[in-house]
């Protein structure tokens, strides 16, 4: 079987393309990177890519005179380099359906809370506004809506009395450099078949990616 193909989409920071980068480069992860678009031209994602020679391409929605030309552009990108797997890490739109179409079930994202609790921005702030005594993240296929797709993977972390947005955001990111790059292997090794909105995956066993240790390196 020939090596997965992966685009990443971001707009900011990037610690998510980077816990992907290195999984790739220390062989857990049996994939490649082929490209990161970004919408941002100053967004950090950049300086990882050409740290860890990716190519990159900016793209901007004001160059494109509609939203759908915009995706169109984005989805053309992915397809000339053969991309099999497209993975929103931090990317802050809403997919339009020319991408969405070219890309089904090929396309993931990460939410920092417990789908389908908290969808949108701040899932964070969200939760611990609410109140919940446990939040985490969420790795899911993209639909339409928002963080609305079929739930592929979850870790869950518990949220304390005195946490703060930043205090709580930074243990679910901890999570999440855990589970994104979990879901894609999954994903690369066949693992994964959607039916309807249940996502099964083979030989996957409930619990044992959740309460992750918070210990695992910072990105
Ligand atoms: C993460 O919290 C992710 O869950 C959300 O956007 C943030 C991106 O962070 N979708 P980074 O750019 O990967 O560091």
């Amino acid at each position: 079987m020939s090596i997965l193909r992966i685009g990443v989409l971001a707009s900011g920071r990037g610690s998510n393309f980077q816990s992907i980068i290195d999984e790739i480069e220390s062989k857990r992860l049996e994939a490649e990177i082929a490209l990161l678009i970004t919408d941002n031209p100053s967004a950090f994602a950049t300086e990882r890519a050409k740290k860890h020679g990716i190519e990159y391409l900016v793209i901007r929605p004001k160059e494109y005179s509609s939203r759908d030309d915009f995706f169109a552009k984005i989805a053309e990108e992915l397809k000339k380099r053969d991309v099999g797997l497209v993975v929103l890490a931090g990317f802050m739109r809403i997919v339009g359906k020319p991408l969405i179409d070219a890309f089904p079930n090929r396309m993931m994202n990460i939410h920092p809370a417990l789908l389908p609790a908290f969808p949108g921005l701040h899932g964070q702030r969200q939760a611990l506004e609410y109140g919940v005594k446990i939040s985490g993240c969420t790795v899911h296929f993209v639909d339409e809506g928002m963080d609305t797709g079929p739930i592929i993977i979850q870790a869950a972390v518990p949220v304390f009395q005195d946490d703060t947005e930043e205090s709580l955001s930074e243990r679910i990111l901890r999570c999440e450099h855990k589970i994104y790059p979990e879901a894609i292997k999954l994903f690369s090794e066949g693992k994964i078949k959607v039916e309807g909105r249940m996502v099964r995956i083979k030989g996957y066993t409930p619990f044992d990616t959740h309460i992750v240790n918070p210990t695992i390196k910072e990105r």
